[in-house]
């Protein structure tokens, strides 16, 4: 984190000037009405497929469908673009509401908005006005506006999400420095806020791509997410017309150019700084880690479906295919671990060479750790946190393995697997609080080697095994597309028992997240969003499909011949 000060200096040439320069007014002007005039998006599904979840629709109805009247009427107290700036919302418009925490959180969504130039764009992270410091809480992250976007597209009101989508496309655009070196064009930002020129009276934006983070590591997740939110505004609203714009069309190349570039890579995995991604510190997830390979499959399943297959399009998308069958393969057979798996390393032999190998990243057995062997259950398996030459990290991280089951990264058993798991070991793993996001912590030594002393990592609490509340619309997503709807009513309702009474905190502490976080801001808006999120997919869960792919039968059978690969 970094004090909103010196990032205003820092990234003062990140800057925003003028971002009239693109023509916003024309893609709202022909905005669709959702529900009426529906399109068919990109890959809706038959309608055969919609009763597969046994909800009122399936995975592959979208946002859509009949159900949207009730919800507006349901969720959203003082909905509707024209209240979003300025005007309170108020929850008694309506007579009927679900959970009395649901109108609560529609408020508390709604008082986060983030308004340039008369028109919301974002939410922010936090509006703790308790804390002391507001460090970059102020600002629009990324990642955290993904759980708002879902809820604002749920809810019928896609307005501010097509306005987030463009402006962060504009600060693509910006050329990008730390010190004297260039980011690569593809790169989003982590965050951005709105600052009012006080000489010209004007708003502009200034960004942030990693210049002022701590550590100054670029967010590797921001395109990826900028990606799956314009596949979902898509989906849920019928209009391609967006993403086929040639800004979108080129905003989504570049973002692919930079992770399918050429270097000295051996593995189709995306290799990254410790601190890239949601864990945006030091935290040994370095190398190849599950949150990043699952948003970057899902990224690049995202794009196929959105590129149009014109002259740059059409290369763009073969790079992608070949792509996507190596990694679903990769990570399929090394990421995976299940009891089979652990015994099979359990007994690798080491140093072995060529093409032969079966243990192909020299993992020593002994690197496996003790809590590993009684944590396995002979049921349930999950993707490991990253693979790497004599290196495994054994550990359990909720986003990667949620992203996997909703881009079906994970097939059909392994996310079977991965809910097992959840279940069999939910005290760990949900504990009082859901969830968890990652498993175990790292203690004494280790931590202190891992983390660099990291005084906010310090074990069982933040990102270091503490129990983060937006991961619950993840679960819950998962959970649908898997059909166990039980863990995510499970899940709700250990939430809805705190998070509002708590006042709705970035994070738990401890082991089974009872304690409200060290320094867990209050009001933290993806905390919010993604409990209503959580709920609205629960209630219908057709709207999985903004956010869920489904089984592409292609990457099930790995095309990479036994003479081109080392599989035995
Ligand atoms: C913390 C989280 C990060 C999040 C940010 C704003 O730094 O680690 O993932 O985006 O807070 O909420």
């Amino acid at each position: 984190m970094e004090s909103a000060a010196s990032m205003r200096k820092a990234s003062s040439h990140a800057s925003l000037a003028d971002p009239d320069d693109f023509d916003l007014t024309r893609l709202l002007n022909h905005r669709p009405r959702i529900n009426v005039d529906r399109q068919r998006s990109f890959d809706d599904r038959s309608l055969s497929e919609l009763s597969a979840t046994g909800g009122r629709g399936g995975w592959g109805g979208g946002g859509g469908g009949g159900g949207m009247e009730s919800y507006e009427s349901m969720y959203s107290p003082g909905g509707g673009l024209r209240s979003l700036c300025g005007t309170p919302a108020s929850s008694t418009r309506f007579s009927f509401e679900p959970h009395p925490l649901v109108g609560e959180a529609w408020e508390a969504l709604r008082r986060s908005l983030v308004c340039f130039r008369g028109q919301p764009l974002g939410t922010i992270a936090a509006v703790d006005h308790s804390a002391g410091e507001v460090l970059n809480y102020d600002q629009v992250f990324v990642r955290d506006f993904v759980p708002s976007a879902l809820a604002f597209l749920m809810n019928g009101e896609p307005d501010i999400v097509l306005n987030f989508l463009v402006k962060t496309l504009l600060l693509q655009g910006w050329e990008k420095r730390i010190d004297r070196f260039k980011l690569g064009e593809g790169a989003m930002p982590a965050s951005f806020k709105v600052l009012k020129d006080p000489k010209r009276g004007v708003e502009k934006l200034v960004a942030d791509f990693g210049e002022s983070a701590i550590g100054r590591v670029a967010p590797v997740d921001s395109g990826f997410w900028w990606i799956i939110i314009l596949r979902a505004y898509t989906k849920s609203t019928g209009d391609v017309s967006l993403a086929e714009t040639p800004m979108c069309q080129k905003g989504i190349r570049l973002i692919m150019n930079q992770c399918l570039a050429e270097g000295f890579d051996t593995f189709p995995t995306l290799l990254c700084a410790d601190g890239c991604c949601m864990i945006d510190r030091r935290m040994g997830v370095y190398g190849y880690p599950i949150e990043i390979q699952a948003l970057f499959f899902m990224a690049l399943r995202c794009a196929l479906l959105m590129l149009k297959p014109d002259a740059e399009g059409k290369e763009m998308m073969e790079r992608i295919v070949t792509r996507l069958t190596a990694l679903s393969y990769h990570m399929r057979s090394y990421f995976w671990l299940d009891f089979q798996q652990l015994n099979d390393i359990y007994r690798f032999k080491t140093e072995e060479y060529s093409h032969t190998a079966v243990n192909k990243f020299n993992v020593n057995p002994e690197s496996i750790p003790d809590w590993l062997f009684d944590f396995m259950p002979t049921r349930g398996g999950y993707f490991v946190g990253n693979v790497s030459p004599a290196r495994m990290d054994f550990r359990w991280f909720a986003l990667g393995n949620c992203v996997a089951i909703l881009a079906s990264l994970a097939t059909p058993d392994q996310a079977a697997a991965i809910m097992d798991l959840i279940e069999e070991r939910w005290e760990e793993l949900v504990g009082d609080m859901p969830v968890k996001i990652c498993y175990p912590a790292i203690e004494g030594h280790e931590w202190q080697t891992v983390t660099g002393c990291d005084p906010k990592n310090t074990r069982w609490s933040y990102h270091n095994g503490g129990s983060w509340p937006v991961l619950l619309w993840l679960l819950t997503a998962a959970c649908i597309k898997t059909g166990r709807l039980k863990i995510a009513r499970r899940a709700i309702d250990l939430a809805e028992a705190r998070l509002a009474r708590d006042g709705w905190p970035e994070y738990y502490d401890g082991k089974l997240g009872r304690y409200i976080g060290k320094q867990a801001r209050k009001f933290q808006t993806w905390s919010i969003a993604g409990y209503l999120v959580a709920k609205m997919m629960l209630e219908d869960p057709s709207h999985l499909g903004m956010i869920s792919l489904e089984e592409d039968k292609a990457m099930t059978k790995p095309v990479l011949r036994r003479s081109a690969s080392w599989t035995v």
